[in-house]
This record gives C-alpha cells, sequence and structure tokens, in this order.
C-alpha cells in the first residue's frame, strides 16, 4: 500500500505546522508510570516529528511545549518538565545540526528559569547558520499572552508617538506578535483526541485548519505527521470565499 509520506503533494507541504502535543500523563497512566515518563517519551515524538518536517520542506514547526497555565501543575512536575527540555536540547543539538535545523522560542520567556534560556539561547546561537526546518518552541506561552503583549508594546509605540492610530491595521498588529517573522499556521495539529485550542496560537489559527487525532503524543511519530498533512491536502481552503470564487 502506498504510504502517507508517497501521497504528499510535495507543491502543497504547509509552510507552518503548529502541533499540541498532548496526552502524555495518560500514556504514562496506561503504562504505570509517573506522568514525566509520558514526558520522556514525548521527546522521542518530538524527534521523529521534527525530522519528518525537515524531510517533506515545511519550513516552520511549532511545538507547544509549555503552556502559561501549565506552571500551575505540581511543582515537582515543572520542574521535571524544565529539566527534561535542558536535557533534551542537550541531546538533540547535534542532531538538529546535522539535520540543517534552526531553533527558536516564543513565549513570555522572562517566566522561564534562567538555565534553561541560557541552553536554549547557546543552542540558537549554534543552529543560527541553518537554512532548513525553523523549529519553534512555545515556552511559558498563550494565545492571549501573545495578544496582550502585543498590545502593550503597540500601546508603547502609541505613547511614543512611533506610530498612530489610523496606521493600525491587520498587518501592523501582526508585526508585534510574537510570530511576527513567520507565516500563519496552514495546520494545527492536536493528539490525544481533545477538541480544544488551549490558548494555543489564537490570533495565528484564524484560518488554520484543524486535525484532531486520537494518537497520545508519546504514539506520535512522523507518519502521523504525514497523515494529517495528507488529510490536509484533500481540504478546501476557501477563507471565507464561495467556491466558484476560489476556481475562478
Ligand atoms: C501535554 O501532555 C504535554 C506537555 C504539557 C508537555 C509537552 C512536552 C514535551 C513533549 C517535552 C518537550 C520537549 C521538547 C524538546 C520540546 P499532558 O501532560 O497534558 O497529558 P495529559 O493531558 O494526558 O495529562
Amino acid at each position: 500500500m502506498e504510504s502517507f509520506r508517497d501521497r504528499i503533494d510535495n507543491n502543497k507541504v504547509p509552510k507552518h505546522v503548529a502541533i499540541i502535543m498532548d496526552g502524555n500523563g495518560r500514556w504514562a497512566e496506561r503504562h504505570g508510570k509517573v506522568r514525566v515518563v509520558g514526558h520522556e517519551h514525548g521527546v522521542d515524538s518530538v524527534r521523529s516529528v521534527v525530522e519528518g518536517a525537515g524531510e517533506i520542506g515545511v519550513e516552520h514547526l511549532t511545538l507547544y511545549a509549555f503552556s502559561t497555565e501549565n506552571w500551575d501543575r505540581p511543582k515537582s512536575e515543572v520542574q521535571a518538565l524544565m529539566e527534561l527540555l535542558v536535557h533534551a536540547i542537550e541531546a538533540e543539538t547535534d542532531s538538529l545540526m546535522e539535520n540543517n535545523v534552526r531553533l527558536d522560542a516564543i513565549g513570555d520567556l522572562e517566566h522561564m528559569p534562567s538555565h534553561v534560556l541560557d541552553k536554549l539561547n547557546s543552542c540558537r546561537n549554534r543552529l543560527q547558520e541553518n537554512t532548513g526546518l525553523n523549529l519553534n518552541l512555545a515556552l511559558s506561552y498563550s494565545g492571549q499572552w501573545d495578544i496582550l503583549n502585543a498590545a502593550k508594546k503597540l500601546a508603547q509605540d502609541l505613547a511614543d508617538r512611533k506610530t498612530n492610530v489610523e496606521a493600525i491595521d491587520y498587518d501592523l498588529f501582526s508585526n508585534y506578535l510574537s510570530t511576527s517573522h513567520m507565516p500563519n499556521p496552514e495546520l494545527l495539529i492536536r493528539t490525544s483526541g481533545e477538541y480544544r485550542i488551549s490558548n494555543f496560537l489564537l490570533w495565528q489559527i484564524a484560518y488554520s485548519e484543524l486535525y484532531f487525532t486520537p494518537k497520545l503524543w508519546p504514539d506520535f511519530r512522523k507518519d502521523d505527521l504525514f497523515e494529517a498533512i495528507v488529510d490536509y491536502q484533500n481540504r478546501e481552503r476557501r477563507f471565507g470565499k464561495t467556491r466558484e470564487q476560489l476556481t475562478r
């Protein structure tokens, strides 16, 4: 049987894919393990998906790795996730380099522990000349934070007379968001059978295709990404227009 990889139309690969990686805790529970083991296995999924996205020419991959709300989890789990991030970045930098991947992060990074930021920055610096996939980690991120942060920066620029009210439009506002340097995601994937956005990219997903899969994140691999992309490619994206307008 033809694989999902073979069924991908190389001319219609989304430039930006965003993923809500969910279900690590349930995966651990089903395997009789503590939650952090689910997160650890989640790193294998990250590796596979990064590889797969690079292979088919996705330009930006944004992963929801830690939300603003995740700070409210038990202290031990937050700490374990931070350590896991540091270890994962440390362990994966060589292979990211080999795969020509760049690394970046979006979110309220000032709230991240400084040793995590240091690791992130050194990895980002090492990978900055790469020209392949841009791997973008959403850390201490929420869509509402992003919009509020943009509004604050814009308000400051208005106060400083660097811009004026009449100039505010979609493009100008978008430039204040943490994603200003990338296109909006054409495809948003959420694992674990939950049908929610959970405060991920809110402004940016206005016209994204949404793909939900029951697979738990630690079971998700590049083939699952390819399946999602085949599904995406079979959809008709109308951006509020009629089908007739699209074919004209
Ligand atoms: C959601 O599952 C997952 C997270 C909050 C963390 C995701 C982080 C990783 C996969 C590791 C990140 C590593 C890198 C390198 C980016 P959950 O705990 O909410 O699962 P549940 O809903 O089943 O409880």
